[in-house]
């Protein structure tokens, strides 16, 4: 179950010196060929080694709400995939690689150190469920764990600027925040990766449009 990989995933910043072996690398091009879409935007996604041991993975993609939320939602499926594959990540805003806004760093993690960013940023705590929905939580299993999917995934310094409502089985996601640099829009792309690749396990057809006031529906038959 996916939701088990957004539970082990958490952002690393210590990373052993390890550079990657041919194979993990083929891996993840491959991978880069296979990301579902969320806009039909296809972003070229490329990897580069740090001198520091770890790797960044990062597109070109435009400064417009569109892109970035297509960025979020891709970068964060990739996120997910090298989790599978064993290695620690981080999303980074610091990394502007090629028109990049931001880069995931991936590497393998050195365990056991806490980072001066891990505390500023609440050792990774989230918000109850409760206080990002909108109006009563649902009874359904399937879109508890959708949600709970969706409270756990990574945002830019931990704000979690989503919001959440449900409506005749439709799950409705927004963002509160507005950043300057559009990190909520990378954030809302995020969240709405965790709502797609949890709600495929229980729905046939999932798809995502978007709705009035940028608010993004997620239709699940
Ligand atoms: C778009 C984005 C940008 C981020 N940029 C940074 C960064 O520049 N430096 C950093 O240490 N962490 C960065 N993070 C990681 C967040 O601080 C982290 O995801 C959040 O605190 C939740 O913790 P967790 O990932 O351990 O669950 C970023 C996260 C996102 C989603």
């Amino acid at each position: 179950m996916i939701i088990e990989t957004i539970k082990m995933r958490h952002s690393t910043r210590k990373f052993l010196p390890y550079g990657l072996s041919s194979e993990e690398r083929e891996r993840l091009v491959d991978f880069f060929e296979v990301i579902p879409t969320l806009h039909s935007l296809r972003l070229k996604w490329a990897l580069k080694d740090l001198n520091k041991g770890s790797s960044a993975i990062y597109a070109p993609c435009t400064n417009k709400p569109n892109c970035l939320v297509e960025y979020g939602f891709q970068g964060e499926i990739i996120v997910l995939e090298v989790t599978k594959m064993g290695f620690g990540s981080c999303w980074n805003a610091g990394i502007r690689e090629a028109g990049s806004p931001a880069g995931i760093i991936i590497g393998k993690e050195d365990q056991g150190k806490v980072s001066i960013n891990d505390i500023l940023t609440g050792m990774g705590r989230r918000k109850e469920l409760r206080a990002l929905i909108d109006g009563p939580v649902p009874e359904d299993e399937r879109l508890l764990q959708i949600l709970e999917s969706c409270r756990l995934a990574p945002s830019s310094m931990n704000r979690q600027p989503w919001r959440f409502s449900v409506l005749e089985g439709d799950l409705y996601i927004w963002t509160k925040a507005n950043m300057i640099g559009g990190g909520h829009w990378l954030d809302l792309g995020i969240v709405l990766s965790h709502a797609y690749i949890t709600a495929l396990e229980f729905f046939k057809n999932v798809s995502i449009e978007k709705a009035a006031g940028d608010r993004y529906r997620v239709i699940m038959k």
